[in-house]
């Protein structure tokens, strides 16, 4: 028996959509088009491509992006008065710095300064402390996704182990809390887990969020259980080319349940959400 391929690249064409329809709505009733403002520091590569994928997906919903391109050299100082005038800006609803910003620069202190309404990467500390007491707020972008795919195959998580492997706060903390908030049991692996195979075993869902190539193996996984696939690295092949493998060994996973592809599962999803989460801030900001 094969596992269920979970299609994230067409659940996150029906949330485009239905993000899409929900822009022109807010057109139609209260004349706003959600804006999205999109920083880009220096130009990193893998950077470049997702703010592009970012922007041609904002044209295609209606979403008015505004892009700010950066020098690497750019100061701290500029960058702040840059959240600043955007935090101000009435026209912009979404604010994201695409990340890794450049040394020099401290991302901590950028991301606070971006205003809770309009982070829709959900990474400014109000947000992360409201996900975390289930009070409402901007949750980040994979996180959410990775909750869709979910949810197209599970309908209860009450009780279920979850396992996650990763304790990023892009990732692997804030799924955890999406996933308390749904009464399941939640232990969070990191690089210092003891007998992780072990740890793995005994899920119902395993959110593999290591960034570590092929790291979870067919023996790690329970028959049954449902794999979400979050790694995306780049490998170079015997033949030089170069693609994108996750972390987990997919092939090696006939026996479970459902699995998400490396590409085209969560990554399409979090594009999506991001989309989405612009149109939320958009629906909440002032008059
Ligand atoms: N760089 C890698 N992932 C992300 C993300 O989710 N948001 C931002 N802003 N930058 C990133």
């Amino acid at each position: 028996m094969m596992a269920e391929i979970i299609d994230g690249k067409a659940m996150a064409q029906r949330l485009l959509e239905e993000t899409a329809t929900a822009v022109e709505k807010m057109r139609v009733e209260h004349g706003r088009t959600p804006g999205l403002a999109v920083v880009l520091v220096g130009s990193d590569p893998a950077s470049e491509v997702y703010v592009g994928r970012k922007i041609a997906q904002c044209r295609k919903a209606g979403i008015r992006s505004i892009e700010h391109r950066l020098p690497a050299t750019v100061s701290q100082a500029e960058l702040l008065a840059l959240i600043d005038e955007l935090n101000a800006d009435s026209e912009v609803h979404g604010i994201l710095i695409q990340l890794p910003l450049p040394d020099h620069v401290d991302a901590g202190l950028v991301l606070d300064r971006i205003s809770p309404a309009k982070d829709v990467d959900g990474f400014h500390p109000v947000n992360v402390g409201r996900l975390s007491t289930g009070t409402g707020g901007l949750v980040p972008c994979t996180p959410l996704g990775i909750m869709v795919l979910l949810d197209s195959v599970i309908d209860d998580y009450r009780g279920l182990n979850v396992v996650v492997i990763g304790k990023s706060n892009i990732v692997g903390k804030p799924v955890s809390m999406l996933l308390l908030e749904r009464e399941a049991t939640v232990t969070v692996t990191h690089i210092e887990t003891r007998d992780l195979p072990d740890v793995a075993r005994k899920a119902d869902i395993i959110v593999a969020a290591a960034g570590a190539p092929h790291l979870v193996r067919g023996y790690w996984v329970k028959p049954g259980a449902v794999v979400i696939d979050v790694g995306i690295t780049r490998v170079r092949d015997h033949d030089g080319k170069t693609r994108i493998v996750g972390d987990c060994a997919t092939h090696e996973l006939d026996h479970a349940r459902a699995v998400t592809p490396v590409p085209g599962g969560v990554g399409p999803m979090t594009i999506a959400c991001l989309l989405s989460n612009t149109v939320k801030a958009a629906g909440t900001a002032d008059p």
